[in-house]
């Protein structure tokens, strides 16, 4: 909170009443001195002290600092990571966002993101980094887990949900400015991307969530089109803040963001984050150059406080106290999430009915087994990493729901003869495998970084310097700190992009040993995406993708296999047949080019069926769309539909509107989640803005409004036999 009697303290107070946020922010600026306005460019710890402390454990202990200046009452920013909560401090662990998009759960994002928002505050923080909405070009990415999905449309929506819920109680930082797609390559890879692809594939969803008033861009890693993110005039001034009209500030990704002082603030990178480094070093041989200048400088610093004053009323609202915190209320929305975010992918009958939901009174003892039936696995274990005080596994989830019912066992399964023991002695068998952090997830170190430790500045400590370096360059063993407390070691994350898009031999293993133990087999699999599933499938008779599924996952897992909730997860992104329909994907690339086509639309293009299509989820009752119609209406077009459920239990559908020229592709430009109870039909009406169909010129540099004869498919998923269509000619509409 700002202090009172300052100057900065009356421009929020004009502000509050009605004064232009930018106009007062300049004013402050001008009573700055220049080493004030300078030191508002970085991060506020010196480099060695702020790297030591995040390289052995402070990352997660508290907020980064930045741009605060104490004369003026300015308070700066203090930033905290996300996306599946807060890192700092025994926080509420969500499901990782891609299983939050597969809830297609608008309302339930911005209530998370609400939760999220006052954890934040309650932990010392006003900016909130965790709004990660890079394209899912390729399952491999091993960040997959911190977006939403792979279409633009949708990934902006939860984006722009999650934004609004955080933004009630701070501020939000939208990442990674752009482009951002692959992990172990990220800090050296160019991609090239043509000005359709930027703006139709890779941008919109950025777009979207700057429309929502996001506070924050942070800028990417990578470069694009031959210029760094982090000191990209195309990204930052000329889409960003020109044809975009973004008002707010931009920082820099961690570290390696940028490459040089001038060039960066020129090109409208407001802050480097999170220490100083090289701005700080390079700053004055860059304006002597004229690589930038002190206008450029006073703008940056404009950019930031302009950004604090038009949050300053909601930073004022006293923080929520810690003991939110992973609350019950919280705990119950992670809970939620993790419920509504499963995807049921198969369930056959066996003995005459599909195996799922499981009925609890005919079950005496249930086998809980796979390396990852019972251990701690939320995901990610670099800067998404949230410490949950504790978290409900697979089996304990099970354990607890037919506790006094049925004896439920759990084992590892690494020996398959004892696994299939068990399994054979129980009445249905519940294999969890997958990934962990290991598998996927954020990367620092190796030949990613080894080349840019020289961008760091000398240090004060040359023996601490020397361990960075070596841990930096290499995958060694991390570094213990002789002077920190026990267990304190510098070391980053290693996950990385996905060596394969399979599951491990021994999963696989353990999964045929089970089933031919157990008919009433069911996998459950963690993973942040896609997983090719071909040469197993079949061996069983139920699967559900149960992703990273935060601290409740294990209740939420439960809830749904017993039926005590409706799977209504829905996939946010293809699994494909077969790799090869995909899009190249090299993780050691230096340079990759990005094109339009991914996801259901490349399949759609090339004629190729998914094993699982986008959208799509199976639900234990019988959902059909009885009615679907598209008109044009008052510039939108008008979409209604109807959902029928047939039968006998509750339902969750997402209708899903995809439209496109006639004779070309058509993309998700709308959906509704509906619920439909037993026998009953629901009604949805989505509207969809005709200029989601704009097309972009890239010789005019603008977009061009749809024309001509479109298609409107109302669907239940990307490839849906039953799927309506109507053709609208826009040039009537
Ligand atoms: C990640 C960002 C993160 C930042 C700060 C970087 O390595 O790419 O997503 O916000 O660290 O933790």
């Amino acid at each position: 909170m700002a202090a009172q009697g300052t100057e900065y303290a009356a421009a929020a107070r004009r502000v509050a009443a009605g004064a232009d946020p930018r106009s007062e922010a300049s004013a402050l600026v001008g009573l700055m001195t220049d080493d004030e306005r300078r030191w508002c460019l970085d991060g506020d710890l010196p480099f060695w002290t702020g790297l030591e402390d995040l390289g052995v454990g402070g990352y997660h202990r508290r907020p980064f600092p930045a741009a605060r200046v104490d004369r003026l009452g300015i308070p700066g920013f203090a930033f905290s990571d996300g996306p599946r909560g807060v890192v700092i401090g025994p926080a509420t662990a969500f499901p990782v966002s891609m299983a939050r998009g597969a809830t297609w759960d608008l309302d339930l994002e911005e209530r998370i993101g609400e939760a999220i928002g006052a954890e934040l505050r309650a932990v010392g923080a006003t900016l909130y980094g965790g709004v990660c909405v890079n394209i899912l070009r390729h399952p491999a990415w091993g960040r997959a887990q911190e977006t939403y999905g792979e279409d633009p449309f949708h990934v902006g929506e939860l984006g722009a949900a999650l934004t609004r819920g955080v933004q009630r109680h701070a501020m939000a930082c939208v990442k990674h400015f752009a482009a951002n797609s692959m992990e172990n390559a990220r800090f050296t890879v160019d991609v090239t991307v043509d000005e359709v692809a930027l703006h139709e594939v890779y941008l919109p969803h950025f777009k979207r969530i700057v429309d929502e008033g996001v506070a924050s861009v942070m800028s990417a890693y990578n470069a694009v089109n031959g210029e760094w993110c982090g000191q990209s005039p195309t990204l930052l001034t000329d889409i960003l803040r020109d044809e975009w009209g973004f008002d707010g500030m931009v920082i820099s990704d961690w570290i390696f963001g940028l490459r040089d002082a001038g060039p960066s603030v020129a090109a409208g990178l407001d802050v480097e984050m999170p220490y100083r480094m090289i701005r700080h070093a390079g700053l004055d041989a860059a304006l002597a150059a004229g690589q930038c200048t002190d206008d450029d400088i006073a703008e940056a610093v404009t950019n930031t406080i302009t950004t604090l004053l038009r949050f300053a009323d909601v930073l004022a609202e006293p923080s929520p106290g810690i003991e939110s915190l992973a609350s019950p209320a919280h705990r119950a929305l992670a809970r939620e999430a993790a419920t509504k975010a499963a995807v049921l992918l198969r369930n056959e009958a066996v003995g005459g009915r599909p195996v799922l939901p499981l009925a609890a009174e005919d079950l005496a003892r249930v086998a809980v087994l796979g390396s990852l039936a019972d251990v701690r696995n939320l995901g990610d274990g670099g800067s998404s990493d949230v410490w949950a005080p504790e978290v409900v596994t697979p089996f304990a989830g099970i354990r607890d729901a037919l506790a006094g019912r049925a004896d439920v066992v759990t084992d590892p399964g690494s020996d398959l003869d004892a696994a299939a023991r068990l399994a054979g002695q129980a009445d249905v068998a519940v294999v969890v495998v997958g990934y962990t952090k290991a598998d996927e997830g954020e990367f620092i170190g190796g030949s990613g970084t080894a080349h840019l430790v020289d961008l760091m500045p000398g240090a004060d400590d040359p023996d601490l310097e020397a361990a960075f370096r070596a841990v930096l360059a290499a995958d060694t063993e991390p570094y213990v700190n002789p002077n920190s407390t026990a267990g304190d070691q510098l070391g980053f994350s290693k996950g990385g992009d996905r060596a394969s898009l399979r599951l491990r031999d021994d999963d696989v293993a353990l999964i045929g040993s089970v089933a031919s133990a157990n008919p009433r087999t069911i996998v459950a699999i963690v993973a942040g995406s896609a997983v090719l599933i071909d040469e197993w499938v079949d061996l069983v008779p139920a699967v559900v993708q149960s992703w990273y599924a935060g601290m409740e996952g294990g209740h939420a897992v439960a809830d749904v296999l017993l039926g005590r909730a409706e799977p209504s997860g829905r996939l946010a992104f293809t699994v494909p047949a077969d790799e090869s329909h995909l899009p190249e994907f090299d993780r050691e690339a230096t340079e990759a080019t990005y094109d339009q086509w991914h996801g259901y639309w490349r399949l759609a293009r090339d004629g190729h069926r998914a094993a699982f299509p986008f959208g799509f989820g199976l639900s234990y009752t019988d959902l059909a769309l009885s009615h679907a119609d598209a008109a044009i209406l008052a510039g939108e077009i008008q979409v209604t539909a109807s959902v029928v459920n047939r039968g006998e239990r509750p339902g969750v559908d997402v209708v899903q509107v995809y439209a496109g020229p006639v004779g070309g592709i058509s993309r998700l430009v709308g959906f509704a989640r509906v619920e439909v109870d037993a026998g009953q039909t629901a009604d949805v009406d989505i509207r969809v803005a005709l200029n989601r169909l704009a097309r972009r010129d890239p010789t005019a540099h603008e977009w061009v409004a749809p024309q001509g004869v479109h298609r409107v498919v109302v669907a239940r998923h990307a490839e849906d036999p039953a799927a309506v269509q109507v053709e609208l000619d826009l040039d009537l509409g």
